[in-house]
């Protein structure tokens, strides 16, 4: 096995971070950072071997698809009764009203469009390499036909579609394009009576009781959440990743370790995300709508959204694809990957705005990809916006220099540290490009009448001058 562990610890310096800093100035920022740190190496060989090969392929997608994207509102949260801005609200209606309205939403929800084959043709357009699918979000409603609850798109207005069961679909059809494939599952439930029961009001997002006043509810809460993880890892086909949500129930509370045990047995190597509880099963970690401030020696990804939202939401402001190359060289270059958000219409498509910036993104992929996929870091790793990759041997290195939106490319371009010796190839053109070398300082000169874009630059690194 290529050992990350040993790679990226050689690799890197420091590993402080502070995320939290980034992610609050970020608009939409939704609940509590987890802390980038506490990192448990697994011990399962196969887990480590798919570490490794997803840490090869640095970009992917997480939809979120569920009631909320017929409204076109923000995913969920708007049934939990919390006092937060990032949780708006139709003020005309009460509470219990806007609740019946919102689980009404089951028989709305008929998207007759459905097209996952479109799904995964517009993300490897992108250039994107692995996805992830909400099977069930905090709201509860299941985007697979779960034999245990009647809340799902199958028993809904699509219930007569033959892809009713739409989670199925989604996952074959990226399985087909050779994508890793990964399911997200919300531990906490709020349809389900053994979380928020009825007997009580649902003032926040945990579960509304006391559990050891009532501990034959959360028991059937345990029951109800591992038969559905399971019948997801059993009847779904093969998957790379599990990726829990909801960080407030710990896979403690849902036995997790047992799940993993027998989800394991049918997809060797399983990485399990129990995004944000510390320990052997987040195998990743998963910091939220920002970058680490630092490299980090542990595999880890971003989760960032196209939009301001994680669903589909009407005339959404979306990324420019410039602003996507940039957030996804700057991952790569401190050792992560970027897993970005795409919300699918209430009809089951990939809107327009999204496939015209994301066939940008992949355009850029296609011409500078080698700088991206299949590298892991080095120890200098950026100068401004010039950001560094190297191949796995450590011995070629990549310079991305990163533009803005509407920013035009300047006469030439320098950095400090990583010196190159002999060629430097741009990789836009596939030609050698001139360039000077003064005490620890290199500049490059660009060549005349380039396409306005990010540069990616190839070199072998003179590894005495490091
Ligand atoms: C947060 C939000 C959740 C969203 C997730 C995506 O955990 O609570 O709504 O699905 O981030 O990363």
């Amino acid at each position: 096995m290529k050992n990350i562990k040993t790679f990226l610890t050689a690799s890197i310096v420091g590993a402080a971070v502070s995320l939290n800093t980034y992610a609050q100035q970020v608009q939409g920022f939704v609940h509590q950072q987890s802390e980038a740190s506490g990192y448990v190496w697994p011990t399962d060989e196969q887990v480590l071997d798919k570490l490794d090969k997803w840490q090869d392929q640095k970009f992917g997608v997480l939809f979120h698809w569920g009631l909320y994207s017929v409204p076109g509102i923000v995913e969920s949260w708007s049934i939990c009764s919390e006092d937060e801005e990032w949780i708006p609200r139709d003020t005309t209606m009460t509470y219990d009203a806007y609740k019946q309205w919102y689980w009404g939403l089951k028989d709305k929800f008929n998207p007759v469009n459905f097209n996952p084959a479109q799904w995964a043709e517009v993300m490897k357009d992108a250039g994107m390499k692995y996805m992830i699918f909400t099977s069930k979000h905090h709201d509860g409603f299941c985007m697979f036909d779960s034999r245990y609850t009647d809340f799902s798109i199958a028993h809904g207005a699509f219930k007569d579609n033959p892809k009713k069961d739409v989670a199925r679909y989604v996952f074959d059809a990226f399985r087909q394009e050779g994508f890793m494939t990964g399911c997200y599952f919300s531990k906490p439930d709020w349809h389900c009576s053994w979380y928020w029961n009825p007997y009580f009001a649902t003032p926040n997002r945990n579960q509304n009781y006391k559990k050891e006043r009532h501990p034959e509810w959360w028991k059937k809460y345990q029951e109800f959440t591992e038969n559905q993880l399971n019948e997801l890892m059993e009847n779904y086909g093969s998957f790379d990743i599990l990726w829990l949500d909801g960080g407030w129930v710990t896979g403690d509370d849902i036995n997790l370790d047992r799940i993993l045990e027998k989800a394991r047995q049918k997809h060797p190597g399983l990485i399990s995300v129990d995004r944000s509880i510390r320990g052997k099963n987040e195998n990743y970690q998963t910091p939220e709508r920002g970058i680490p401030e630092k490299q980090l020696n542990y595999p880890w990804e971003s989760c960032i959204t196209l939009s301001n939202d994680w669903g589909w939401t009407p005339n959404a402001p979306y990324k420019s694809p410039e602003k996507v190359i940039a957030m996804l060289t700057e991952i790569t270059a401190k050792g992560g990957c970027l897993l970005l958000g795409v919300g699918p219409t209430p009809d089951g498509i990939i809107e327009q705005p999204v496939t015209e910036r994301l066939h940008k993104v992949g355009e850029w992929l296609r011409r500078n990809g080698e700088a991206i996929y299949n590298t892991r870091t080095t120890p200098v790793y950026h100068d401004g916006k010039t950001w560094f990759t190297a191949n796995k041997d450590g011995k070629t290195l990549y310079a991305i220099y990163t533009i803005e939106d509407n920013e035009t490319l300047p006469n030439e371009i320098s950095w400090t540290g990583n010196l190159p010796k002999g060629k430097m190839t741009l990789l836009q053109t596939g030609k050698k490009v001139s360039y000077t070398c003064r005490d620890n300082r290199v500049t490059v000169q660009l060549p005349k009448g380039l396409k306005c874009e990010s540069l990616a630059f190839r070199f072998q690194i003179n590894t005495n001058q490091r």
